[in-house]
């Protein structure tokens, strides 16, 4: 038997926010993170909105990008003080996958960080309260999925929690919220976006269900994204019901090693520097991922089927696969996205000396190989890498060289 699971109700369209107004409940606290959402209005609007609707509005703000441990038991001690029946989370993955993490704490103050990371092992929730999740970003779609990627600084690594019961009540899907994001942003939360809807497309755990949301995604993620890029605000708005298609299809049908390698790599060079987004470092993986996977026949003829929905051409999938590689690298570079580790410099952007250092990389390589296959994503991979395959993956990642094996 398999499930598939979504949000009760998806409100969309601009002005969407405004449903807040028809909530029912007495206390809500809204999470939200660094300040954009304030700077947009946004913020003042949706506590002003679940204000008209009666209730008693407490803010949680200043979750950081990459949120930790700490700020989700910080958060969640707040919410057993003020006891809300409604968490609502504005902003970027970043607060959202906070307050999801910050809501099993609330609703079980006694299980620890450990717990929680148990795949599918979170208790009932909705005891206390239910939760709602606002999206600012056009990516994480974690307004609809069943994830929530909290980083433990002490070990340098990103933990997913995933569980069906932290699948958001509601979501709402205002695209006025997107229309603020400055460009890299734009680029690396639609990069996350497009990896969503190919892993996800290729999955083990891909169904009948879960395929047309992947590949309507991908088809609109072809057309939109570098155009929103480019300031194109139609383009944008329309992008941000994509990347929450690709969301629908990846809480149902898992994801693949270019999420394992991201979680992996993105906090462990911290040290040096070198914060890899989360987007960026899936933009540079997953054309090297999908040479990789193509040797499975099965995930070939799917990256086929990709690539004829994208238009590409190719007498065969052995040239569809070389042409969506193509495709995907020639987005990169539309948008500014280095294609490897090594070139993955200042603020993101491509440079001759990256951020980390070779030697650092290759002492730390075992480690992070090691991690990656332990990553809940690997399991619906098609193609199981062994410790020898994700270290030459990894170094292809970091030199930008062709994956051959
Ligand atoms: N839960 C999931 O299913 C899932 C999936 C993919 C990634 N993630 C996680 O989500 C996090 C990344 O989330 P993200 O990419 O949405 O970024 P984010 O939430 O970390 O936000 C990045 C920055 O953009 C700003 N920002 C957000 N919205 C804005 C707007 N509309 N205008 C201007 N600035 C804005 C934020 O203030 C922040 O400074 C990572 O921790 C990643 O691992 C989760
Ligand atoms: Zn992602």
């Amino acid at each position: 038997m398999a499930r598939f699971t979504l949000p009760r109700d998806i409100y969309h369209g601009k002005g969407s926010l405004e449903v807040l107004k028809t909530f029912k409940g007495k206390k809500a606290i809204i999470c939200v993170g660094g300040g954009s959402m304030k700077r947009g209005g946004f913020l003042d609007r949706a506590q002003k909105y679940l204000e008209e609707a009666g209730m008693e509005v407490k803010l949680f703000e200043g979750i950081e990008s990459d949120p930790s441990v700490e700020t989700v038991m910080k958060g969640a001690e707040v919410m057993q003080e003020f006891g809300p029946d409604w968490i609502v989370a504005i902003g970027g993955g970043s607060p959202i996958d906070a307050a999801k993490a910050m809501w099993i704490k609330y609703e079980y103050p006694e299980c620890t960080f450990e717990d929680m990371c148990k795949v599918f092992g979170i208790p009932e929730l909705r005891h206390k309260a239910k939760f709602c999740a606002v999206s600012s970003t056009s990516g994480t779609a974690t307004e609809v999925t069943a994830f929530s990627i909290i980083t433990d600084y002490a070990k340098g690594t990103k933990y997913p929690i995933a569980d069906f019961e932290i699948t958001p009540d509601v979501a709402i899907v205002d695209p006025e919220l997107a229309e603020t994001m400055p460009k890299k942003l734009v680029a690396h939360t639609g990069m996350d976006a497009m990896t969503h809807a190919i892993e996800a497309y290729v999955s083990t755990a891909n169904c009948e269900f879960t395929d047309p949301l992947a590949i309507h995604a991908i088809e609109m993620i072809q057309k939109d994204l570098v155009d929103s890029y480019n300031g194109d605000m139609e383009a944008r708005d329309r992008m941000h019901y994509a990347q929450c298609l690709a969301g629908m299809a990846f809480s149902n049908a898992l994801l693949g090693i270019v999420h394992s390698m991201a979680h992996k790599t993105g906090a462990v060079f911290a040290d040096y520097g070198a914060h890899i987004i989360h987007g960026a470092a899936n933009a540079m993986y997953l054309p090297k991922v999908i040479a990789f996977n193509a040797k499975d026949e099965t995930a070939k003829k799917r990256y086929g089927v990709i690539a004829d929905y994208m238009h590409l051409g190719g007498k065969n999938d052995d040239e569809k696969v070389a042409l969506l590689i193509a495709y995907l690298r020639k987005m990169n570079d539309d948008m500014n996205i280095p294609h490897c580790i090594g070139h993955y410099g200042k603020d993101s952007m491509p440079t001759e000396q990256g951020f980390v250092p070779e030697e650092v990389f290759l002492e730390r390589l075992p480690g992070i190989a090691a991690r990656a296959i332990e990553d809940a994503c690997t399991g619906s991979n098609p193609r199981q890498p062994s410790q020898e395959e994700m270290e030459k993956l990894l170094k292809c990642c970091y030199y930008d060289t062709e994956v051959d094996f």
